[in-house]
């Protein structure tokens, strides 16, 4: 290819899946696997992509070719649901959401009033990502608009594609813990302004969840959407069962959760909640009709003891889902072993989720529910350069099972259910390498 700027060339068994789906049936026929394939990437972009046999004619002679065969190359992970300033809190011991909110949460997420801890913890927080292959990340802030700059400055040093915003809280949590909706409004534009559509940053206006914001900070929170109309709305939904009963109470006048925020205008595309692991039919229907998003947390459904997300309902009633660690609730960065326990979630229900329907959650069905599947999710021309080179035999006991696996469905599903940070063996993003496994 001559006459491309910067090219890199990648070589190595590729996997991605081709194009979004509305029922799990289709996976396999949209998958695609390149048993030594060659991936050229020029100014952060796949400008090639197919076998080595075809395309290596088109690499210069001067390039060199970083050569990967023996490991696994897929697009980068996507977590569609996580707290950057909830790191330092994974494994608070013994409660069930609104009692751990109190006790160790909201202490916890009163640090990032200081904007060199926060600068700190952000970038902890990239190099948990990366070291996972999480190459985009929805992500809640603080209350502090210190905790978002903070965020986005990090991610916009290594050119991240990542959603965020600041927290809008001001109601029913600790009095240094709150902004007001006039000020909530008035942060979160400023914050809008400065990075929405930075590069590739975007921003999600963010209540943290109903009960913690009075009517008139949701009025500001639809108000910003009415201004901004192509940001993203990320909260909570019907987690646990003492929640949604302190809904009703705190809003009396709407039908059930969903409603409340169906209310103030903050359904609809690119509007993500997570959890929603209790919803009503009303509530399921909702979300289908506004083509609202799921993040489905199941390490943090089951430590915090919510419950069991019901993923066949959402293929059923046709509703985008992605996968969350949810740190600090969620105990893991790890996408792998997240996907692991979404199996065991599903297996309490009845239903095996397949190593390829784990997988397109992860990847381009992440992408998908969060509206981005025109830009990252598979290794498409035009796409944006960000992947993981996967290590499948990292340890003796993958390299066992592995060894043993007939067919790539067992070998990816070996590599989920063994996997972890060790899995990792390089992060690329933007087409840059920005993580070695050592
Ligand atoms: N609901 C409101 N805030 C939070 C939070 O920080 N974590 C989780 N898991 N649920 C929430
Ligand atoms: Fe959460």
């Amino acid at each position: 290819m001559t006459g491309v700027q910067n090219l890199k060339a990648v070589r190595g068994n590729f996997l991605d899946v081709t194009r979004t789906i509305s029922h799990p049936e289709e996976i396999e026929s949209a998958l695609r696997f390149i048993e030594d394939g060659l991936l050229l990437i020029s100014e952060g972009k796949v400008v090639w992509f197919g076998s080595w046999e075809e395309g290596k004619s088109r690499i210069p002679e001067t390039i060199r070719v970083r050569d990967y065969r023996g490991k696994l190359i897929v697009p980068g992970f996507i977590d569609t649901h996580i707290h950057y300033p909830q790191s330092e809190m994974v494994g608070a011991y013994g409660e069930q959401l609104l009692e751990w909110l109190n006790k160790h949460t909201f202490p916890t997420e009163r640090r990032y009033k200081d904007p060199e801890y926060a600068r700190e913890m952000a970038s902890f927080f990239l190099k948990q990502l990366l070291r996972n292959g999480t190459t985009t990340a929805l992500v809640f802030g603080t209350v502090h608009p210190e905790s978002a700059n903070a965020l986005f400055e990090a991610a916009s040093n290594i050119n991240m594609r990542m959603i965020a915003g600041k927290v809008m809280m001001d109601r029913n949590a600790p009095e240094w813990l709150l902004d007001d909706a006039e000020s909530s409004y008035l942060e979160s534009k400023a914050l809008i302004e400065r990075w929405h559509k930075n590069r590739r940053l975007l921003y999600a206006i963010t209540p943290r969840f109903a009960p913690t914001s009075t009517p008139e900070q949701l009025a500001m929170a639809q108000r910003l959407r009415q201004e901004y109309p192509d940001t993203w709305v990320h909260t909570h939904l019907c987690e646990n069962k003492d929640e949604i009963a302190w809904v009703k109470e705190l809003f009396p006048e709407r039908k059930n959760y969903l409603d409340v925020y169906h209310h103030y205008g903050l359904t609809g595309k690119n509007s993500v909640f997570a959890h929603c692991i209790h919803l009503e039919e009303e509530e399921w229907d909702c979300l289908h009709d506004t083509d609202s998003t799921i993040a489905f947390c199941p390490t943090s459904n089951l430590y915090l003891g919510s419950g069991l997300f019901n993923l066949q309902k959402a293929w059923r009633k046709k509703i985008k889902v992605g996968i969350g660690t949810d740190i600090g609730a969620g105990t893991t960065f790890n996408m792998l072993q997240t996907l692991n326990e979404a199996y065991k979630v599903m297996q309490l229900q009845g239903y095996r989720l397949s190593a390829y329907e784990a997988f397109y959650l992860a990847t381009l069905g992440g992408a998908h529910s969060l509206g981005l599947d025109s830009y990252i999710g598979n290794f498409d021309i035009g796409k944006e350069a960000d992947f993981v080179v996967l290590e499948p035999t990292a340890t003796p006991l993958q390299q066992l099972r592995y060894d043993n696996s007939v067919s790539l469905m067992d070998k990816l599903f070996v590599m989920i259910t063994l996997g972890d940070d060790r899995s990792i063996y390089r992060t690329y993003i933007d087409g840059q390498l920005v993580y070695e496994r050592t």
